[in-house]
């Protein structure tokens, strides 16, 4: 309050002495380019960049150092105010799995919680754009109630490779489903008034050495994959703003780079938002400007005079800073802010929660299910393994971390549903952890909320196997969870994280091992940040539940499902290989280099493959277009999910209109469960000029909640465009003449039935 009121106080005395102030204008939409014109070169400098200029000396901008954070505690970054021509600071705040503010606030007696809702690469496997728009919504209304702007999500990079860190953050490995899941979480934002912003544009596919490494991209594997799916989110959602990223693009910083911002994103995408750069981002803040990024976050006193010095000598033009200048404006005018929303900082944070728990349920995916093990039944006893049975996990670190006030447990919520836990292995495991977390405290203490805590490891084999005999007569099933968590600014290892550790095996080895010889059922629930090997143990348990990171309804989330009350409808985004040297991008640098003073931010080396820079040898073939096209045997494959009910497909009628096709085709609940069902539509294109992978995904649509025996039609739509390939000769897409089969597959390995259709 203060900050605020210095601010107004020393801008309006400024405005007193400054030439071209006019006072009776005001900032609207309809007058943009009178306030520009009205602007003071320096107001113009500080609207290109975020407040965060320590260092600032003079009586006006004193009140903006630090500016940063104080309207919205724990936001991530604010838009600088004019007062004297009604031209408010925005707030801008993480991030993509919920709001991320300051829970608690000095002096303050209330609590700025807010919700976890499951990450992206959940959100992405309930293939149901209606359901992530209500959660996008969710997001929307607590940013509006809480005086937010701008929620920094969704985050929509490619999933390259399964160690990412950040994959958790993203939806997918494909850019049709990656691209349709950002648009739709944006609407449901920006259905509330709040900016949604898609990021990080583009090819930032690793963390390691991230703000200094090249990805080297063929412009073919580009338009069709890295920058497509960010075309359709632009397309379909019209985000308010898009974030460029930290890494390079074929030797360019992304925020420094005009040609990708302003001719493809603006000129061809029709991108009209507002171009933010990532945190710290880029080396040139003049070159910044001129391609293009709008605003520079969260800003510094360096950027501010090299900016001010450019425009002044002309290096800069002021018709490119007004081009920013003018995006700034144009998207403060949006806001929550410029409209005068008196937020109550009470969000509903009950509906929150119900509406996390709801699509977490509805984005799990069932990945094993033999003699129907699940869903459990209530007169079953139930015998909980692994640490994470008793410490899920909601959600991942760094920006895409939430401050909840916690997350729902497994045990509460099977209670509450009606199930019994066996409370001697609940306690077991308690024990165990208590002794763990107390092991790892002084590491703990010293690791930042932004890393996250290291959690508690497994029981050794013979623990868990003498524990496992002591339960056996008093349970008949048990449910083994497997926990894994990641995050920002470090990327994934092989050993001990895609891999499961000799522990976690030990735990699900030694479980079925007993249960099995007394013919109970094991049933496994991964709760996981990203892909793990499942090939080598699959065949242990009767049941493997995947139920990603499903936010902080977590436990009602897998209630819900284990029950039955939910039937899991979710399908992978994301292929699961059958080992980590199947994945096409071998060249993924697979160590972690975070804590390495020789390879830290800021050494820049330009010699070392993998961390300098990254070839993107595989090209277009990433994920299932690899797997698929080069018959490499998978362990799930990309679509891949199962339900508690059976479906039938029937055949798929196809009529060519204008300018695509129309698809009808009928779904049958044939089993004895009410369920939703995903149809998936591939094309597999004719021999050609250009190489295809052997299907891709062209359109997908999910039924209602159908009862059992109950029938429905599903309708999709393909475009002729959307057969096309970049032929980079020609520097343009092109769509072959000949036989398209369309292919209606339940996931992208295999193909229930197919149609061929002609283009000429
Ligand atoms: C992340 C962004 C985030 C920003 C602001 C950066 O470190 O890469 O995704 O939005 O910080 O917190």
């Amino acid at each position: 309050m203060n900050i605020l009121r210095t601010t107004a106080a020393a801008l309006a005395a400024l405005a007193l002495v400054s030439s071209c102030s006019t006072p009776q204008l005001r900032l609207k939409p309809g007058n943009i380019d009178k306030i520009i014109a009205a602007l003071t070169l320096e107001e113009k400098v500080h609207l290109v960049m975020g407040t965060n200029l320590k260092g600032f000396s003079d009586s006006a901008e004193v009140a903006v150092a630090g500016y940063t954070g104080k309207l919205v505690k724990g936001s991530a970054g604010t838009t600088y105010p004019v007062e004297r021509l009604g031209i408010p600071a925005i707030v801008m705040a993480d991030g993509p799995a919920g709001l991320r503010i300051n829970p608690l606030r000095d002096g303050d007696s209330l609590t700025y919680y807010c919700t976890a809702y499951p990450i992206g690469l959940s959100l992405a496997s309930s293939w149901d754009n209606e359901l992530i728009a209500k959660v996008g919504a969710a997001m929307g209304h607590e940013c509006r109630e809480y005086g937010v702007d701008v929620l920094l999500g969704p985050g929509m990079n490619i999933q390259r490779n399964p160690l990412c860190g950040r994959n958790f953050e993203y939806f997918s490995e494909d850019p049709l489903l990656s691209g349709l899941s950002a648009a739709a979480v944006s609407r449901g934002i920006q259905s509330e008034g709040v900016g949604a912003c898609i990021k990080h544009f583009a090819a930032n596919n690793q963390e390691i050495n991230r703000m200094y490494n090249d990805s080297r991209v063929s412009e073919r594997a580009l338009r069709e994959l890295y920058l497509r799916n960010f075309e359709i989110a632009v397309r379909e959602a019209d985000p308010w703003v898009l974030m460029t990223s930290y890494n390079y693009l074929n030797g360019v910083q992304t925020s420094e780079d005009r040609h990708l911002l302003k001719d493809i994103l603006r000129g061809e995408f029709g991108f009209d938002g507002m171009v933010v750069s990532d945190w710290g981002s880029g080396y040139d803040p003049v070159a910044q400007i001129a391609a293009g990024n709008d605003n520079i976050q969260s800003g510094s006193l360096k950027a501010y005079n090299a900016i001010l010095e450019a425009a002044r000598s002309g290096e800069l033009s002021e018709e490119d800073l007004d081009y920013c200048v003018r995006n700034v404006l144009e998207l403060i005018v949006k806001c929550i802010r410029y409209k005068g929303y008196e937020f109550s900082n009470k969000p509903d944070l009950a509906r929150g929660l119900a509406i996390s728990a709801e699509a977490g349920a509805e984005s799990m995916v069932l990945l094993k299910n033999d003699d129907a093990t699940l869903p459990v039944l209530r007169s079953q006893k139930l015998a909980l393994f692994g640490t994470t049975s008793y410490d899920l996990i909601s959600g991942g670190t760094g920006a895409g971390d939430v401050n909840t006030t916690g997350t729902v447990g497994l045990v509460e919520s099977l209670e509450q549903e009606g199930f019994c836990c066996d409370s001697t292995v609940a306690e077991a495991y308690a024990g165990f952890m208590k002794a763990e977390y107390e092991r790892l405290a002084s590491i703990n203490a010293k690791r930042s909320w932004w890393l996250g805590k290291i959690r508690a490891l497994e029981m050794p084999y013979e623990a868990v196997k003498a524990l496992a005999q002591a339960s056996l007569p008093g349970n008949d099933v048990a449910i083994v969870t497997i926990g894994r968590r990641s995050g920002e600014g470090t990327d994934r290892h092989i050993d001990d994280d895609f891999n499961l550790t000799a522990e976690e095996l030990g735990t699900i080895r030694a479980v079925c091992e007993v249960y099995h010889a007394a013919g109970k059922p094991v049933a496994v629930v991964l709760n996981i940040a990203g892909v793990v090997e499942t090939a080598s143990w699959k065949d242990l348990p009767d049941a493997i539940l995947n139920a990603w990171l499903p936010g902080q309804g977590a436990g009602i989330a897998l209630a819900q499902v284990l029950s039955g009350k939910v039937n899991p409808s979710g399908h992978l985004p994301v292929t699961f290989p059958v080992a980590y040297a199947d994945v096409p991008s071998q060249n993924f640098p697979a160590l972690n280099l975070f804590f390495d003073r020789n390879h830290s931010w800021f050494h820049y080396e330009t010699e070392t493959p993998n961390i300098d820079y990254t070839e993107y040898e595989e090209g277009i073939y990433v994920g299932y277009r690899y797997f698929q096209t080069k018959d490499v045997p998978v362990s799930y494959p990309f679509g891949y999910g199962m339900s508690y009910t059976e479906f039938v497909q029937g055949e798929p009628v196809v009529k060519a209109v204008k300018g695509g096709w129309d698809v009808e085709l009928s779904v049958k609940n044939n089993g004895g469960f009410g369920g939703r069902h995903l149809v998936q539509l591939y094309v597999s294109a004719p021999e050609g000029a250009l190489d295809k992978p052997a299907r891709e995904l062209k359109a997908y649509a999910k039924t209602p909640l159908l009862a059992p025996g109950q029938s429905c039609t599903v309708k999709l739509h393909v475009k002729r465009s959307d057969l096309a390939s970049y032929d980079e000769a020609s520097a343009s897409w092109l769509v072959d003449a000949g036989d398209y089969r369309f292919q209606f597959g339940s996931n992208a390995r295999d193909i229930i039935s197919e149609t061929v259709v002609t283009v000429r």
